[in-house]
């Protein structure tokens, strides 16, 4: 079997002209810009390009971007007294703090100080305690676009074995949440899970958050079972030239379409949902903030 490649590019490119639109309509029938504010600190060269992209996106679809460039020592009190006038500002309806922070910075404490209305990023213990209850949330943006892709394949999930490969905060726990809300069965594997690939082979979905380069192999699969593969792995690429590299998933591409019976590729799978989302989001939140 050859798996049919789920094209996060063009899905992504449907929800920001959804969102281009509820903008524009906003805009007309009520004056209000959606604005998203975006916090990096320090020079990480891997964040700095998320952010720009977001800034970009965030323009294109006609919402205001604030972007906040902080010096990599940067004392966590003046981090926790910009996010407190973000809080406080009508004009920003969604404040991401771009992750991982300095080590000096406690992140907890950061991303608690964030206006939970405004939480974009679904990060604030408020809005994992009410994904977690099955209550109104601000829904983590990655987890969230992978929702909408095996939505959109599937239709109803209903029933299905899925397995998260990954318990990351970020990923691996809320699209196991995610996942259970739309009633499937859901395994989250991890480091210390025994016969990995055994657990894998049972699933009808395997969504892979490791960050472990093409770790998950086509033996993995189940035939025609659906891999959502989130990983965003480095690699050197000396065919491409001195210095090269290439980005792989966690999942082995090669091996797992062939038994799959969907898969996204990486890139243009997973990421490009992941800001189209976040944009989504900002939406929700303006919408919330003026509901
Ligand atoms: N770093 C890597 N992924 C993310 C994300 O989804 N949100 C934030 N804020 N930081 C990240």
């Amino acid at each position: 079997m050859t798996a049919r490649v789920i094209d996060g590019r063009a899905f992504a490119k449907e929800v920001t002209g959804q969102v281009t639109a509820q903008v524009a309509h906003l805009k007309h029938t009520q004056g209000l810009t959606p604005g998203l504010a975006v916090v990096l600190v320090g020079e990480d060269p891997a964040s700095e390009v998320y952010v720009r992209s977001k800034g970009k996106r965030t323009v294109e679809v006609g919402m205001a971007s604030f972007e906040h460039r902080l010096a990599a020592d940067t004392p966590q009190d003046h981090l926790i007294d910009l996010i407190d006038e973000m809080n406080a500002d009508p004009a920003v309806h969604g404040i991401l703090v771009q992750l991982p922070l300095p080590d000096h910075i406690d992140e907890a404490i950061v991303l608690a100080r964030v206006d939970p209305a405004k939480d974009v990023d679904g990060f604030h213990i408020a809005n994992v305690g009410l994904l977690a209850t099955g209550q109104r949330a601000m829904v983590p943006c990655t987890p969230l676009g992978c929702l909408m892709m095996l939505r959109a394949h599937h239709g109803d999930l209903s029933g299905l074995n899925a397995v998260v490969v990954g318990r990351s905060n970020i990923v691996g726990k809320p699209m196991a949440q995610l996942l259970l809300r739309d009633n499937c069965t859901v395994t989250v594997a991890h480091s210390r899970t025994k016969d990995i690939a055994e657990l894998c082979r049972s699933a009808d979905i395997v969504v892979a958050a490791v960050g472990r380069p093409r770790m998950i192999t086509g033996d993995w699969i189940k035939p025609g079972a659906t891999v959502i593969d989130v990983g965003i792995n480095r690699l050197p690429a000396p065919e491409k030239g001195e210095g090269k590299t290439r980005l792989v998933g966690d999942c082995d591409f090669d091996s797992c379409a062939e038994v799959a019976g969907a898969i996204t590729p990486v890139p243009g799978g997973v990421g490009p949902m992941t800001i189209a989302c976040l944009l989504a989001n900002t939406l929700t939140a303006c919408c919330r903030a003026h509901g």
